[in-house]
């Protein structure tokens, strides 16, 4: 088995990727270039971005028990959940400038999360947070397959997706590119296909914490947690999935 591709693999790859690029890539691409350097700031230093933070690396806190293991965030960003991996991979190179600024001690790759370098079968755990809510369910299929082929048997891929019977109850539409697609947990073990099986899935965000004056968010917290994880939880605003390979 071998853990990484040679390097005159990865440059040929590397081309091939540029030329391959489909303008949904390349548009997504350009806009994290551009947000990379305010992206913590805007995102996760106010209180409706920190309670997301708080809910889904409570997730990754419960699920992720070796982080020492082979772990890879897929789409990493600037870096958010890097320190329960020791790899990021990111389409946007501004946004591995700012995860490496902040975690100089991992690896970090600027490629397609659906065309990595990576082996087959050397990954514990990939996680992907944030994305599928900005694909198609093509570029979703082509990501889980990779995924699925990176992960060693018993290996978990772990990631988020705005929740469609949420959006159904609030007849909610889709708001270009930034929240394309909801899906349900039958809908993505489905693209999953056969290859890999649900082990759980949590809820982020009940409440419209959105709505509420933001002294008032921190006090909605554990209640919507655990909402988040009762039997009303596919009525959360995002699914976190967790899926295992077989
Ligand atoms: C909303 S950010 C989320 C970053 C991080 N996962 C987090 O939760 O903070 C979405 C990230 O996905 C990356 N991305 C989108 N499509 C990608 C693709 N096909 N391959 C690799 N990265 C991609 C973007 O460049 C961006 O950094």
């Amino acid at each position: 088995m071998s853990f990484h591709k040679k390097d005159q693999e990865i440059m040929a790859e590397e081309k091939l990727r540029e030329a391959q690029m489909t303008p949904e890539d390349s548009i997504i691409r350009s806009y994290y270039d551009e947000t990379a350097e305010y992206y913590d700031h805007s995102r996760f230093e106010n209180t409706y971005g920190s309670f997301i933070h708080r809910q889904e690396r409570s997730i990754l806190l419960k699920e992720i028990t070796n982080i020492q293991g082979v772990n890879v965030d897929l789409c990493c960003g600037t870096g958010r959940f890097m320190e329960f991996a020791c790899y990021g991979v990111d389409a946007s190179s501004k946004m591995v400038a700012q995860a490496k600024l902040k975690h100089g001690n991992k690896e970090f790759f600027v490629e397609d999360a659906a065309n990595t370098h990576f082996g087959n079968e050397c990954a514990d755990t990939i996680f992907c947070f944030h994305v599928f809510m900005h694909l198609s369910e093509t570029k979703t299929t082509e990501i889980i397959d990779e995924a699925h082929r990176i992960l060693r048997p018993g290996g978990m891929f772990i990631f988020d997706f705005p929740s469609k019977s949420r959006r159904a109850l609030f007849n909610k539409q889709k708001e270009g590119w930034h929240g394309a697609s909801g899906y349900t947990i039958d809908e993505i073990t489905k693209q999953a296909g056969e290859k890999l099986r649900i082990k759980t899935y949590y809820g982020v965000l009940f409440f419209p914490i959105h709505r509420l004056p933001s002294w008032l968010r921190k006090y909605f917290f554990h209640f919507d947690s655990i909402l988040c994880r009762s039997i009303f939880k596919k009525y959360a605003s995002y699914l976190v999935i967790v899926l295992v390979k077989k």
